[in-house]
């Protein structure tokens, strides 16, 4: 008798990260431990006062909000207004996520999109906005650019993934090229979810801190023309303020589709926990915090971007955000593996789509301790 095999479960790709075992293997065999900058796990300490925040809210007993709390939605409209100069949200337009990761996982389902519809996606991108486009039935086609595509497709994509900065490459879109991809969208009814969860921590040309321009959000009054009509904007507080342990994040926009979102959450008791909505409305009042991280990520980049140059490595793009993209004229994992010999763990470009292949991701997130233990094996290297 033949006993039928039964799967059940979505038939995912594994979790791409699983291959760079051998190679953290190695990097740990350096004397003094491996430097892992594959990952971008914030490593600094939560900054006290949301930590306070967290703790003060703990006694928590009934359900919370799936929309959040009043309070909490203002504080996210008025940091629209104050930090992205998006003036005049309306706190009904908002929700809180439970970190961006689920949200860009589940939109293009909670949208109601099927088999036959399409996800466009960046070039080079985080692998989730795929992962969503799967959970849907949904097609996936990597574009910058809806000019891209032919007529036929162009007619069947309802959502355009906008990253910017963006994870990898640490490009960022301009007011000009935003408001451009917007249009392209509007003509065809798609919607443009925009994730900018780096778009605090913006280097050089778009750092706003030494004279550079603020990173525009999908949002902005120069970009949406008028009306936030099929437009979200997607942010975490996970880098900005260390808080990726929380899972702490929201998303805003278009009233209609924002009004559908949180109603179809509630359904599914898609719900940030009562403590984490209150860290969030206290992280979100408060710049300080952001800005003093800002300034030790901007400090480990500078020291790291001329150790890797030396070591052969051109830096691609990394114009904001927490990665350096990088080449060296090799294949990915070449350099992957180079890098692993000297004690450094980083990510592989090829992760990010076929475009990735030759590249590789470098993380900020490491401690000074750990940034400086790199530059000196980059530096000994050579
Ligand atoms: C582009 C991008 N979007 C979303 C996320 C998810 O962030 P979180 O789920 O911590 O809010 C990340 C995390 O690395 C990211 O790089």
């Amino acid at each position: 008798m033949t006993s039928a095999v039964r799967t059940f479960g979505l038939s995912l790709p594994d979790y791409p990260w699983e291959a760079m075992a051998p190679y953290a293997a190695t990097a740990a065999r350096h004397p003094a431990g491996a430097v892992n900058l594959s990952i971008g796990t914030p490593v600094d300490p939560t900054p006290a006062l949301i930590q306070d925040a967290l703790r003060v809210a703990a006694d928590a007993p009934g359900y919370p909000t799936v929309h959040g709390t009043p309070a909490l939605r203002e504080a996210v409209a008025g940091w629209f207004a104050r930090r992205r100069g998006v003036p005049g949200l309306d706190p009904q337009n908002v929700m809180p996520t439970v970190g961006s990761k689920e949200l860009v996982a589940w939109l293009p389902f909670l949208l109601g999109l099927k088999p036959g519809d399409v996800v466009v996606r960046p070039t080079v991108a985080y692998p989730t906005y795929d992962i969503g486009a799967t959970f849907a039935g949904a097609e996936q086609i990597a574009a910058d650019d809806l000019d891209e595509l032919d007529a036929g497709t162009r007619a069947r994509v309802r959502l355009v993934w906008v990253n910017s900065p963006a994870n990898p490459t640490g490009s960022v879109r301009d007011v000009a090229s935003l408001r451009s991809i917007v249009r392209q969208a509007r003509e065809i009814g798609a919607v443009v979810a925009s994730d900018e969860c780096y778009a605090e921590l913006g280097w050089g040309e778009w750092d706003a801190q030494r004279g550079g321009t603020p990173v525009p959000s999908i949002l902005d009054p120069q970009v949406a023309e008028g009306s936030h009509d099929g437009l979200l904007a997607v942010y975490s507080l996970s880098k900005q303020s260390n808080v990726a342990g929380y899972r702490a994040a929201f998303v805003a926009g278009d009233p209609v589709i924002m009004a559908n979102l949180v109603n179809s959450r509630k359904h599914a008791g898609m719900i940030v926990p009562y403590p984490v909505q209150e860290a969030m409305r206290v992280a979100l009042g408060d710049d300080a915090h952001v800005l003093v991280q800002k300034d030790l990520y901007r400090g480990r980049r500078e020291r790291i971007v001329p150790a890797l140059e030396g070591f052969g490595l051109t830096i691609h793009e990394s114009r904001a955000g927490l990665y350096l993209w990088a080449s060296a004229g090799e294949g990915t994992w070449d350099t992957v593996g180079r890098l692993a010999d000297r004690g450094i763990v980083v990510g592989p470009g090829v992760f990010y789509g076929d475009a990735g292949h030759g590249f590789v991701r470098v993380a900020l997130t490491a401690s000074d301790e750990r940034i400086d233990a790199a530059v000196s094996r980059l530096a000994s290297a050579t």
